[in-house]
Order: C-alpha cells, then sequence, then structure tokens
C-alpha cells in the first residue's frame, strides 16, 4: 500500500513516516519545509533503512498534488501540512487561513479527481475550545477556539463532514491530539521549532542546554491539585502508531468518518512535568512561576476509551519516556549544530 504523507518532514509527520516505513507501507512526502529542515529525509532513511519518494512543493499546488498522483498509485492520504502556532496564528490570521484550508480544499479536490478518498487528518484537541469540561469525549459539542489556528481545524472538521455527507464513498478519520512531546528514541527527529518556543517542552529543552535562562511557569492558582495547569502528553511515536492504526482501518473497512482523540487520558501538571523531567535527566532547571497566559484552560484531559474500542489503540509510553527522549532528542541535535 502507498500512502502520501503531506507535512511529511514536520514534526509528527517524520515521526509517522518511520512508522509506515516501518510497518512495510510505501510512502511518498510532499513538503515545503516551510517549518521543517531538509535533513530529515535523511534522518528518516538512517532510522529505517528504507527508502521513500519525496516530492518538494507546497500541497496548496494542485499541479504538484495531480502529478504526485499520476506518477504513484496512492491508496491513502495522510494530511499533516498546515501552520499550527497558535500565537502566530493570532498576529497572521491570513496567513493561517490560506494555508490551512487552501491546502486542505487543494488536497480534497485532486484526491477527489484521482478517485482516491481515503483520508485521515491531523485535527486537535483545541476544536474542544472552551466547553467547560475537563475530560474530552468525541461525542460532545465542539466549542470555541480561541484563535485563527484552533478556527481552522474546527472549519476543516466541517468542511470533511460535509464532504462526507455529500459523498458517503469517501473514507475519513479525523485523528484529535492533544498535547504530542517526546522524539524518536534514536534522537533524529524531534520537535524544533525556530525561535522562541511557545510550547512547554521545547521550551524546557531551551532552558536544559543553556540556550534560555529560565522557564516561567504559567499560573500556580489553578484550581489543580498542584495550582498548575493539568495537559494529556502524549509521546509522539505512539501518537505516530495511533495513525498507522487509523489508517488499517481506513483501508480495510466500509466508507466512513469517523473521529478519534489520540491523548493518553492522564492528565499531568506542568509542575510534573518540570519535576520528572529534572529526575530522569539527573538535571536542575532553572524554573519560576509567573501569572497565568491568556487563554490556558485549567486541565483538559482526552477520553481515549473509543481508539482503544475501535482502533486497538493506546499509549504505551510513560510520561519518563517522553522526558528522556525529548533530552536525547536536543542534546544530539546542540551536539550535531556545534
Ligand atoms: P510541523 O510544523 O512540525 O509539521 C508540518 C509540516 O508541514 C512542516 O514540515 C511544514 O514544512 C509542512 N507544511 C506546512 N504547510 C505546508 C504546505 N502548504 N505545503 C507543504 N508543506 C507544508 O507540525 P507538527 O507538529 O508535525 O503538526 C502536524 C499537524 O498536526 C499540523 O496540521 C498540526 O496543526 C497538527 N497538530 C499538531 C499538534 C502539536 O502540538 N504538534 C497538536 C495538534 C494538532
Ligand atoms: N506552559 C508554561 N510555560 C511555558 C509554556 C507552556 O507554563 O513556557 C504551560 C501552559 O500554560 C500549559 C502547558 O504548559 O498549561 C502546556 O502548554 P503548551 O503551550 O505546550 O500546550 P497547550 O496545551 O497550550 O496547546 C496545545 C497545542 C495547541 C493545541 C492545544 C489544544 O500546542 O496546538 O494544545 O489543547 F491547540
Amino acid at each position: 500500500m502507498k500512502i502520501l504523507i503531506t507535512g511529511g518532514c514536520g514534526y509528527i509527520g517524520s515521526h509517522t513516516a518511520v512508522e509506515l516505513l516501518n510497518a512495510n507501507y510505501e510512502v511518498v512526502i510532499i513538503d515545503n519545509f516551510s517549518n521543517s529542515k531538509r535533513d530529515v529525509l535523511d534522518k528518516i532513511k538512517v532510522i529505517t533503512g528504507k527508502n521513500f519518494s519525496f516530492y518538494e512543493g507546497d500541497v496548496c499546488d494542485k499541479e504538484i498534488l495531480r502529478q504526485i498522483f499520476s506518477e504513484n498509485k496512492i491508496d491513502g492520504v495522510i494530511h499533516f501540512a498546515g501552520f499550527k502556532a497558535v500565537g502566530e496564528s493570532v498576529s497572521k490570521p491570513l496567513m493561517y487561513y490560506r494555508n490551512n484550508l487552501d491546502s486542505t480544499l487543494s488536497l480534497l479536490e485532486v484526491m477527489n479527481e484521482m478517485n482516491c478518498k481515503k483520508l485521515v487528518f491531523s485535527s486537535s484537541a483545541t476544536v474542544y475550545g472552551d466547553c467547560h469540561e475537563t475530560r474530552f469525549v468525541e461525542t460532545i459539542k465542539k466549542g470555541t477556539p480561541s484563535n485563527p489556528y484552533g478556527k481552522t481545524k474546527t472549519m476543516i472538521e466541517d468542511i470533511l463532514e460535509d464532504l462526507y455527507h455529500a459523498d458517503p464513498t469517501w473514507s475519513i478519520t479525523m485523528l484529535r491530539y492533544f498535547n504530542p512531546v517526546g522524539s524518536h528514541s534514536s534522537g533524529l527527529i524531534g520537535d524544533d521549532p525556530s525561535g522562541i518556543p511557545n510550547n512547554l517542552m521545547p521550551y524546557i529543552l531551551r532552558v536544559a542546554v543553556g540556550q534560555l535562562e529560565c522557564l516561567t511557569i504559567f499560573g500556580n492558582d489553578y484550581d489543580t491539585p498542584d495550582g498548575t495547569c493539568i495537559r494529556d502528553y502524549i509521546h509522539v511515536v505512539d501518537l505516530a502508531q495511533g495513525h498507522i492504526k487509523a489508517l488499517e482501518q481506513l483501508l480495510n473497512n466500509e466508507p466512513k468518518i469517523r473521529i478519534y482523540n489520540l491523548g493518553s487520558g492522564q492528565g499531568v501538571s506542568v509542575t510534573e512535568i518540570v519535576t520528572t523531567f529534572e529526575k530522569v535527566n539527573n538535571l536542575k532547571l532553572n524554573y519560576k512561576y509567573g501569572a497565568r497566559r491568556n487563554g490556558d484552560l485549567p486541565a483538559i484531559c482526552a477520553d481515549p476509551t473509543l481508539a482503544l474500542k475501535e482502533l486497538g489503540w493506546k499509549t504505551t509510553k510513560t510520561l519518563e519516556d517522553m522526558c528522556r527522549d525529548s533530552y536525547n532528542f536536543i542534546i544530539k541535535n546542540s551536539q550535531n549544530k556545534n
């Protein structure tokens, strides 16, 4: 089976490419390197010992998509390509709406033309928005995300629902990720944002290797056991394996539209992450407590029951694994840069 991965050089896409190649799928990647580096391609080959096809280009460009589908018999698509920085989406909304929506529409139109109607889409827990639950199950009504990035995910989910209802020969699985962290155990690929990171783990890593001075924990006066926010962190390799399960289901069953939470089901506080990171990596992190960050909800956690029941998938990696593998990546990556 041949799978097209859009955004396959990015953080989650590269880990998924590794898992697909390990599971003996043929892989075709398209990426424009807007948020990734070319050397990821070689790293995927080193990790897997396998080859794959790569097209450098923009998923908004229907011509290159047509070329890919003409040159390859694609059985299914996993669509990761898109911009993902919440803060940047607030300052550059048009860029986010254009890239995330346009890439998806172009992809869907060309898939339709080429009669390839099997799609796994990277959605996010952000679509639950500000609904006043702490444990999200797929059946609760979506909320309103507070930022343009989140709104693009909600809009794309709505577009996919409409598409399926208009043409039930489509098979679509929307995966709502919670908080992906960690790296492949080789330390070769990982989350490597440019500039000052916004997300917790990349920020911790920069502090750990001395590139940033101090982590600010945003708020310790929440109504949670230790006062800091709770999130559901998921190891990126578990997440990648969730895509393989979703794909297997999609390729081997009747067309349907499906939604799954991909999370561990375990809430972890910011302070817990920091202390676990220090313990497993045997170091001290410079951190302080600061003001709450605008828009943060106190506690968010997946109910991953449906993914276990229907995909036979659950997380296997621990918080210790996430902290150890993340640090291994930054250590190897800083060494490579020197
Ligand atoms: P990433 O930025 O590391 O990877 C995205 C990749 O897509 C990059 O390699 C980038 O160069 C490429 N890309 C972007 N726009 C493109 C375009 N128009 N044409 C071709 N390539 C393009 O992001 P990630 O963390 O791997 O996330 C993958 C997907 O998962 C995204 O859609 C993201 O919104 C979603 N998601 C991520 C998280 C997270 O915390 N990382 C959480 C929920 C959902
Ligand atoms: N945090 C800090 N200090 C930092 C960075 C983060 O204390 O320097 C805290 C945040 O306040 C939050 C937790 O760490 O409590 C996690 O923050 P992240 O920014 O890593 O992740 P979020 O939960 O805010 O957002 C993530 C994804 C979004 C997605 C959202 C959906 O980054 O793309 O989950 O719930 F929309």
